[in-house]
């Protein structure tokens, strides 16, 4: 394939319901970043494209939740993560949001041109309505009985205890989420998408790299797992897909008759790349057209394994029927990462939210990218855990590249005072290794990044600090300062320029070190090409004071780290108890259950649970021993009234004769409270 005269790239628009974490920036950020800047670097012509994702029942849902408008949740988190994403230094050129004016225009635009051309199937069916709520249910919206597992959590999409996947029809006892009614069968009508129309040129695309019968891409050059998926969804039959939706938040459908629908939260994201583009050319006298429809342009979309129809097929058809657009060149996707042996989940909160760790370690943004990069899931799901995170940064960023550079400045500065030495003499054989290994080390970086290969990429960065590390052991400059100045000065010399070269090789990784670095050496930035061609650094420059790179991460910030996630775990496997076995009436009707005033208490001594508490039947006033003192001080319940079980049996609890039991409810998390009543309480009332 030809050199491409620019290129546009873009990341998974994120939904706007939540934080970012660690698996949403290995998966879909990072990799783009690092190719961006990479691109940035050789000169190219590049637009690194993203924004929010604000539509579809992840927000609504969200919202519902919250207690807020669908609006209130997306301008929040549509701001924490535009800062989160530019705090870490994910470069986009755009981040804007599908909930804009320019984004409604820009997809009902290409929804009315598909429209007209007779590219949908208008279809009417029977769906699930809520006649409290006067909507249409989305799948989300209706839990009910699995008619495979009975489990009665099932959702109208799928149910999560088995698995399997579901249609709303097929759930029994449905229910609406939103009013808890049963929701009832009304007809509505929608635009499906034909997909099966498609599936031969789909076929070309994905199978050969064929678009319109002419080459498109190099299929070898997609990741083996995304053609596979694509592959095995088109070998199953491409299904009709409806391309809008009976909701109120979205984008709404630009034709007659269409109240209160809205367009396919799949439908109108993807354009959100157009979008966003435009949004971002017109601020910067460009032209989006070109990047979107010059077949000079190569676009290239990173995501996550679960957006990959999505990017691989639906979206190149709306491309393709709308026409005049490019399609991707490339998407390559990454599987998932997990954390610390379980599954990232938003919803049971375990996760590295990625703001919650700009503000625990602030300012080593590099030393996240670095691991996240290093571990990244490009061919299979990976794993992140604390104690790893430690043993790189402490094992490779600090003691390879940190240690490095220091000893080079310190060298620098104690010998020259700082002024590169002229140089003179015939290399050493130890010296021309280096030379070569820093050179063959930063052209594979090139090579791996072109390929999305960026674990192998980060990995040969590293081995031009590797091979000057490896020079200095080797012929020990401070030893042969005393016999032989002038071959000091030229290992010095090159690998000062060495450090200046790993960090051009690092800097779309670590772009805050490198830039460290830059400073410290005070150079200026070199284009990718230009550090092969030439040395930055030659006699007579003068370099500045060298901060601290990268410190060690301790075994207390690991441990406060693992700590956090546990109390999350707690948090999350604290479960609600089973319903006990049925008893009969004549068995509940033997407990004597009443209200009872609480007179006086104190603490029972040498027990940190118990206190003693003196109270008031209404028949009598008797002692009983209670296990609150962890949950309640005597102030806290003198004269109270609380629920009581008159008529158990009195027993002895440390030496105190008890005469009956206080009930508490206890939440899932152990917690006690006491149980009162609604109205005013009268002494000696009975509970029936
Ligand atoms: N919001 C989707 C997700 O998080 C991704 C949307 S990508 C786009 O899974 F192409 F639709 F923008
Ligand atoms: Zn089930």
């Amino acid at each position: 394939m030809s050199e491409p005269k620019r290129y546009l790239v873009t990341s998974a628009l994120p939904y706007a319901n939540g934080p970012l974490h660690i698996g949403h920036i290995g998966g879909a950020y990072l990799n783009a970043d690092i190719y961006v800047r990479y691109l940035r670097m050789k000169g190219k012509d590049v637009a690194f494209i993203c924004g929010s994702d604000e539509h579809g029942a992840a927000i609504t849902l969200r919202a519902k939740k919250e207690g807020k408008t669908p609006r209130e949740i997306v301008d929040y988190y549509h701001e924490l993560m535009k800062k989160a994403f530019a705090d870490f230094g994910i470069s986009f050129d755009e981040y804007h949001r599908t909930s804009s004016d320019e984004h409604r225009e820009m997809s009902q635009e290409v929804f009315k041109k598909l429209e007209a051309q007779g590219s949908f199937e208008v279809e009417t069916s029977q769906q699930y309505y809520d006649e409290e709520a006067k909507q249409f249910l989305a799948d989300r919206y209706i839990t009910g009985t699995c008619p495979n597992c009975s489990s009665d959590k099932a959702y109208g999409d799928q149910c999560e205890k088995c698995g399997r996947s579901l249609s709303p029809l097929e759930l029994i006892d449905p229910k609406s989420t939103l009013s808890g009614s049963k929701p009832v069968l009304k007809e509505t009508s929608h635009w499906y998408l034909p997909m099966a129309h498609h599936e031969s040129w789909i076929r070309d695309y994905i199978g050969k790299g064929e678009y319109q019968d002419k080459p498109h891409h190099d299929p070898k050059e997609w990741k083996a797992h995304v053609v596979g998926q694509c592959m095995s969804w088109v070998d199953g039959g491409l299904q009709s897909r409806a391309m809008t939706r009976d909701l109120e938040w979205g984008v709404p459908v630009p034709v007659a008759g269409a109240d209160g629908k809205v367009l396919y939260v799949w439908l109108d994201a993807p354009i959100g790349y157009i979008t966003n583009t435009k949004v971002w050319a017109e601020k910067n006298g460009k032209n989006w057209e070109d990047y979107w429809k010059s077949d000079e342009s190569r676009l290239i979309h990173f995501i996550g394994k679960d957006n990959i129809v999505f990017h691989c097929i639906i979206f190149p058809i709306i491309l393709k029927e709308h026409g005049g657009f490019i399609l991707p060149y490339n998407v390559p996707a990454n599987e998932f990462m997990n954390l610390e042996g379980d599954k990232i989940s938003t919803s049971r909160n375990w996760a590295v939210w990625l703001h919650e760790y700009l503000e625990d370690f602030k300012g080593r943004q590099d030393e996240m990218r670095y691991v996240l990069c290093s571990i990244m899931p490009e061919q299979k799901d990976s794993e992140f855990t604390w104690t790893d995170f430690r043993d790189r940064v402490n094992n490779e960023l600090a003691d390879i590249l940190g240690n490095y550079v220091n000893r080079v400045f310190v060298l620098m500065h104690k010998y020259y005072s700082g002024t590169v030495p002229e140089i003179s003499g015939t290399p050493t054989e130890a010296e021309q290794a280096a030379a070569t290994e820093a050179r063959r080390a930063y052209e594979a970086v090139g090579k791996a990044i072109e390929q999305f290969k960026f674990r192998e990429a980060l990995a040969e960065a590293m081995n031009i600090a590797r091979a000057g590390n490896k020079l200095l052991t080797e012929t020990e400059p401070w030893k042969l300062m005393k016999t032989d100045p002038q071959a000091t000065a030229r290992i010095l010399y090159a690998c000062l320029n060495m450090v200046a070269d790993a960090a051009a090789a690092l800097s779309p990784f670590l772009p805050f070190t490198s830039g460290k670095i830059a400073d410290a050496l005070q150079i200026n930035p070199r284009t990718w090409d230009e550090v092969i061609q030439r040395e930055q650094i030659s006699s007579g420059h003068t370099i500045g004071q060298l901060p601290i790179l990268f410190e060690k991460i301790t075994d207390e910030t690991v441990a406060a780290q693992v700590e956090k996630l546990a109390q999350r775990q707690a948090e999350n496997t604290a479960t609600i108890e089973p319903i006990k076995d049925t008893i009969d009436f004549e068995t509940f009707q033997k407990l004597d259950l009443r209200i009872v005033k609480v007179l006086a208490a104190e603490a029972v001594p040498k027990t940190k649970k118990l206190l003693k508490l003196t109270i008031d039947t209404g028949v009598d006033k008797r002692t009983v021993v209670s296990g609150i003192a962890e949950h309640y001080t005597p102030e806290d319940v003198i004269g109270k009234h609380v629920l009581f079980l008159a008529n158990l049996a009195p027993r002895a609890i440390k030496g105190v004769e008890s005469a009956g039991m206080i009930l508490m409810a206890e939440n899932p998390q152990g917690q006690l409270s006491i149980l009162s009543t609604e109205r005013e309480a009268t002494t000696g009332s009975t509970v029936k």
